[in-house]
């Protein structure tokens, strides 16, 4: 139903449009109470052999929503709806930023992917935590078995650079803690007036630091989410930095600044310019990358594989090479909100056919 009826109809409008009207009626479509009580058992119902206890809390169902679908986190319920057993908020800013100008969002149908460059629009990270944890508060069944990741990010401000962004970073860090299960550090933003990121031993070790000193017991777990650009040995270097400063965890990785075997003309590439993409152009560097990570780090790490997943087959290869969770976000635009429960049913079905009683174990046989 969504790709021969809804799809077409979402592809006719400019994708941020059709990503604000998809979001709303699906709001909308899930608080019907017949809606409710049909697909909300077809599709939210709890997987309880795929659940895990993973960075002290637990996740329903491996499959999450990536950062930036919902930045200010006002489609928590939607997203539950849909069956995602966790997602991940914003990226939020110290200041609230309305992003770079439209259109800023882009589809590559030829490659199933998007360019995005929203400049990080957010509603600011005092007022996103804020929802969330108010959120929380009154709705815990909501939230049970689906935690919530909030991604920060430093403001959208090219003179905000060194000890301020930084500082920045920790406004942000501020709010998050009250109102998340784990926070992600988004380190592929400009540090520098030259557009230097955080990807970067000495920044890197600066920002982490940062944060160290305003950590405090109890604090949610940190991630850090790498960008798919940085070469093996930067990421070498940068996961040793992370490993020297507690982090629980990774994502990756973020939408990739490459243009390099994509079906899309270079024409039409040129006309869409800069941006970040993101979809099936990106599995195979995840596919890598996870297992590498995998590899290098120790077993309680939590890996987080995010890039190009449209598939439960995606999914499961990417689980099977070693991560505990996956995300999606433009393999959702051209499959729609179906591939989650499909990802979830595929895997429930791989692991009766080996008689694996949970997903590490079935991981753990795969291998
Ligand atoms: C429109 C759009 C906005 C995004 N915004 C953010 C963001 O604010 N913070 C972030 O860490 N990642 C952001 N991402 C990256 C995604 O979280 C994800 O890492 C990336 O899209 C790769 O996954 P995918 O291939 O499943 O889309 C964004 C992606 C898209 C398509």
């Amino acid at each position: 139903m969504y790709t021969s009826l809804i799809r077409p109809l979402l592809f006719r409008l400019d994708p941020e449009k059709a990503h604000h009207l998809a979001t709303r009626l699906g709001s909308a479509f899930c608080r019907m109470p017949a809606a409710g009580s049909r697909l909300v058992r077809r599709h939210s119902g709890r997987w309880p052999l795929l659940e895990q206890k993973l960075l002290g809390v637990r996740f329903d169902n491996p499959v999450g929503m990536a950062a930036g679908f919902d930045k200010n986190a006002g489609y928590a319920e939607l997203l539950r709806f849909m069956g995602f057993g966790y997602a991940e908020y914003g990226s939020i800013t110290a200041q609230p930023s309305s992003g770079n100008s439209q259109p800023r969002l882009f589809r590559l149908i030829k490659d199933r992917a998007l360019i995005n460059r929203m400049g990080l629009n957010n509603d600011g990270a005092e007022s996103v935590c804020k929802r969330l944890a108010e959120m929380k508060a009154s709705r815990p069944e909501l939230f049970d078995g689906f935690p919530c990741g909030i991604n920060i990010a430093k403001t959208h401000n090219p003179s905000i650079t060194g000890d301020d962004a930084i500082r920045d970073y920790i406004i942000s860090y501020g709010f998050a803690r009250t109102a998340s299960d784990y926070i992600t550090i988004n380190i592929s933003c400009p540090n520098t007036r030259e557009g230097k990121t955080f990807e970067d031993r000495a920044a890197l070790e600066e920002l982490l630091s940062g944060l160290d000193e305003v950590r405090r017991d109890g604090d949610p777990p940190m991630l850090v989410k790498f960008s798919p650009d940085t070469d093996p040995q930067t990421s070498d270097i940068l996961v040793s930095v992370c490993e020297d400063h507690a982090i629980q965890g990774y994502v990756v990785t973020n939408t990739s600044s490459g243009r390099g075997a994509l079906k899309t003309p270079r024409n039409e590439l040129d006309g869409i310019g800069a941006g970040g993409l993101s979809g099936a152009p990106l599995f195979a560097g995840t596919s890598k990358r996870v297992a590498r990570l995998r590899a290098q780090l120790p077993k309680e790490r939590v890996l987080i594989a995010c890039g190009g997943i449209d598939s439960p087959e995606k999914a499961m290869q990417l689980l099977s090479e070693g991560a505990n969770l996956v995300q999606i976000y433009t393999g959702l635009v051209y499959e729609g909100p179906s591939l989650v429960a499909r990802i979830n049913d595929s895997l429930l079905r791989k692991m009766h056919d080996l008689g694996a009683p949970s997903l590490t174990s079935w991981q753990g046989s795969v291998h």
